[in-house]
């Protein structure tokens, strides 16, 4: 399969502080990569690099073509796109505006309501809470906001951080099917998590980091049980 994102030597730093060193990696067509890693490792910094949100240094290119480093809007126009962690959704704007928001940089209103049907379709709740201030959503149906807005950017990969972070089991396979779908249609997807499990089951690769390196590269369907996790995590 050819490789869409393509990241070679990704260093960052906040001020003085290095905390990603020489990350490679690469995301072939229509995979579903997960990055894995305990607190600290890194791993959002790693999602905020390759978007260009945080300084940074290195090569990053997708579908052959080089990123800016330090340009999102880059970014999000050629198709990269990420659901931050923390969910990153307007929390006294509507769920409409939100929406809006995910789409900024598109001019053309008939396409426009081709992305949002797409996001009713994989989320109908948010058809029924399009006037509901966002803030005052549950903590999943803000997660399918913040899944939602980035689709309204018509991602050609789609970055996510941590989606389940403090949500329920059932919400969270809610979310993690809607994902496997959109996977599925051929979107390429990098999918960071704690909950190293959870990934592992959808994804097919992994990459562990560990205090901002790249430390083990994982076939899932190697891993037979939880020790052998742990074996990654403590090596
Ligand atoms: N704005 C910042 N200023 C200074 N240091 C930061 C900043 N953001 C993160 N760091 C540091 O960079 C390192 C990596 O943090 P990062 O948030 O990328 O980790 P993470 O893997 O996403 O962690 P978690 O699992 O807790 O979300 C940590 O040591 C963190 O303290
Ligand atoms: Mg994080």
């Amino acid at each position: 399969m050819t490789s869409v994102l393509e990241v070679r030597q990704l260093s960052a730093h906040y001020g003085r502080v290095e905390a990603l060193h020489d990350i490679s990696l690469s995301v072939a067509d229509g995979e579903f990569v997960a990055v894995l890693g305990p607190n600290g490792a890194g791993k959002r910094t790693l999602m905020r690099a390759i978007m260009g949100l945080v300084a940074n240094a290195g090569d990053v290119s997708f579908r052959g073509a080089a990123l800016p480093r330090q340009s999102p809007d880059t970014c999000v126009a050629r198709g990269v796109v990420l659901v931050p962690e923390g969910r990153g959704i307007f929390a006294p704007m509507t769920v409409a505006e939100n929406l809006e928001l995910g789409a900024y940089l598109l001019n053309d209103s008939a396409e426009f309501e081709r992305r949002q049907a797409r996001v009713f379709n994989l989320f109908p709740r948010m058809r029924e809470r399009l006037g509901q201030v966002a803030g005052s959503l549950s903590g999943g149906e803000q997660q399918m906001l913040a899944v939602g807005r980035a689709l309204m950017a018509d991602p050609k990969i789609l970055l996510l951080d941590e989606p389940s972070l403090g949500l329920g089991p059932k919400v969270i396979d809610e979310i993690l099917s809607t994902l496997a779908l959109l996977n599925k249609e051929g979107l390429p997807i990098v999918l960071v998590e704690q909950k190293a499990p959870l990934a592992l089951r959808l994804s097919n690769r992994a990459y562990l980091l560990s205090v901002g390196r790249l430390i083990a590269e994982i076939d899932p369907r190697t891993i037979k049980s939880h020790d052998e996790l742990a074996r990654y995590y403590l090596s």
